[in-house]
């Protein structure tokens, strides 16, 4: 007899569809076949199998941007040991570490920082805190920055594949000022590490004539990318984890989708594959859910990686975001019940790194002892669960990658399997999905607008439409 308890529920909902031994990472679309059929989705394989051809042996669209596929085993141990050794540097130095870049250049390391960090970091002072800076230019967040940093000892990371970036360049002149104000030009030196291309752009000359210790983001490497690269690994080791299993993790992902592009064996072809089915039948909008405030950023870079890579050409699959419960309370109303037009991907956590059940209460004024003593996270389990349930039944196809636990292996694994997955879902989408010809339009603009030289016949031009 089938009892029916939520640990039976947790068997069930967690019995992967796609799963190996060789990973932690599995994938779930059954709750997706009532909106498209098996078929619909394996009429796909013959492309995928391409695709992949095209990118391992990089001769698909975009192919000198194909570099990010040999990172998890291209690795070279000097180049590892050379980043720890600078983390290990600016940790001793700092209380305080910042992160200056925007898109590819920021989200990556963020993403897996707050993956990994304790909720309240900054209240715990657990090796330096970790803030960000260039990724917006507001003038009142530069304040408080500055009125943080005027107190603490800080060193920062400045990172920018072009090097000419706006956003991070005029972060970077106002700390870089106030680094040397606060501890003299020597003292300064040591402090500033700069990523950047190996020869081009205005932050490789400053950096070369100002005697930074500096990384190179590899030319065939584009910035949402590029994680596994000095980009997301400088900031991660500087914020106290380790990168290696981070770069394991993601190449047991490599390996274990290398072997097979079978739809039925291999989560990115199968992922790429539903939701491609699932875009062709008007579902335009894929919703990234997690249960876990420190996914959060996992999402904002899942979104970074997908809404460039594939939106464009009028064309792509619109990238989303909640939180759940939280985002239950604000956007669960249209979820439910607003345009059709939604699937969602659940990034679901089995096991949480602490235990905390809820306590029973003798006078039970608040109701709630009938679930005393269930682990919280079984309840947001349940949660979730029911969340799905409701949104099937509200017509919301719904996808679930799930991992055992956050820690950095799952997370290398996550990344690596994101990346292909976004590689071969472009591929099938019929887009380049390793530019960004559309980020240049905003920026011509402002350059016109703030007399830029170079940018004269663009601000007459401007000027006139104001
Ligand atoms: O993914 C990308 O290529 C972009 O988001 C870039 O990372 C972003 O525009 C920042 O560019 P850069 O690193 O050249 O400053």
């Amino acid at each position: 007899m089938l009892i029916f308890s939520s640990n039976n529920l947790f068997y069930y909902f967690r019995s992967p569809k796609i799963y190996s031994k060789m990973i932690n990472l599995k994938f779930n679309y059954d709750n997706a076949l009532g909106f498209v059929s098996k078929d619909e989705i394996l009429e796909y394989q013959y492309q995928i199998d391409q695709h992949f051809n095209s990118i391992y042996d990089k001769t698909g669209r975009g192919n000198d941007f194909l570099g990010w596929v040999d990172l998890p085993d291209g690795m070279d141990e000097s180049l590892v040991r050379k980043i720890e050794n600078a983390a290990e540097r600016l940790k001793q130095k700092s209380e305080v570490f910042v992160v200056i870049g925007i898109g590819g250049s920021y989200l990556g390391a963020r993403a897996v920082i707050e993956a990994l960090s304790h909720h309240f970091n900054h209240l715990k002072k657990d090796g330096p805190a970790v803030l960000y800076a260039g990724q917006n230019i507001s003038e009142d967040y530069m304040n408080d920055l500055l009125e943080i940093l005027d107190s603490k000892d800080y060193s920062l990371t400045v990172i920018s594949k072009s090097g000419t970036t706006t956003e991070p360049a005029v972060a970077f002149r106002i700390l870089k000022n106030h680094l040397e104000e606060k501890y003299g030009i020597e003292e300064t030196r040591q402090r500033i590490v700069a990523i950047t291309d190996k020869e081009k752009g205005a932050l490789k000359q400053l950096a070369d004539e100002e005697g930074y210790e500096t990384f190179v983001v590899p030319d065939d490497v584009g910035g949402r990318y590029s994680v596994l690269t000095p980009v997301g690994l400088l900031p991660i080791a500087v914020a106290g984890f380790d990168i290696r299993p981070l770069l394991a993790g993601a190449r047991r992902m490599k390996d274990h989708i290398s072997a097979s592009s079978s739809i039925d064996d291999n989560p990115v072809s199968a992922y790429a594959a539903v939701r491609n089915a699932l875009y062709n039948k008007g579902f335009q909008t894929e919703i990234m859910v997690n249960y876990e405030p420190r996914l959060f950023y996992i999402t904002e870079w899942w979104k970074q990686l997908y809404g460039e890579s594939e939106g464009k050409e009028n064309k792509g699959i619109f990238p989303a975001g909640v939180g759940f419960t939280t985002d239950l309370h604000s956007m669960g109303q249209y979820i439910q019940e607003g345009l059709r037009n939604i699937f969602e991907t659940v990034l679901s956590v089995e096991k949480p790194k602490n235990n905390y059940t809820v306590p029973q209460d003798d006078k039970n004024l608040d109701g709630l002892n009938y679930i005393a003593g269930k682990p919280i996270h079984e309840v947001n389990y349940m949660a979730e669960i029911a969340t799905t349930l409701a949104h099937i039944d509200g017509g919301v196809p719904n996808l679930q990658v799930s991992i055992p636990e956050i820690n950095e292996e799952t997370l290398g694994e996550l990344i690596f399997f994101y990346e292909m997955a976004c590689a071969v879902s472009g591929y099938i989408l019929g887009v380049n999905p390793f530019d960004q010809p559309g980020v240049e339009a905003y920026k011509k603009n402002m350059f016109a607008l703030l007399g830029k030289p170079g940018f004269e016949k663009e601000t007459g031009e401007i000027r006139k439409r104001l």
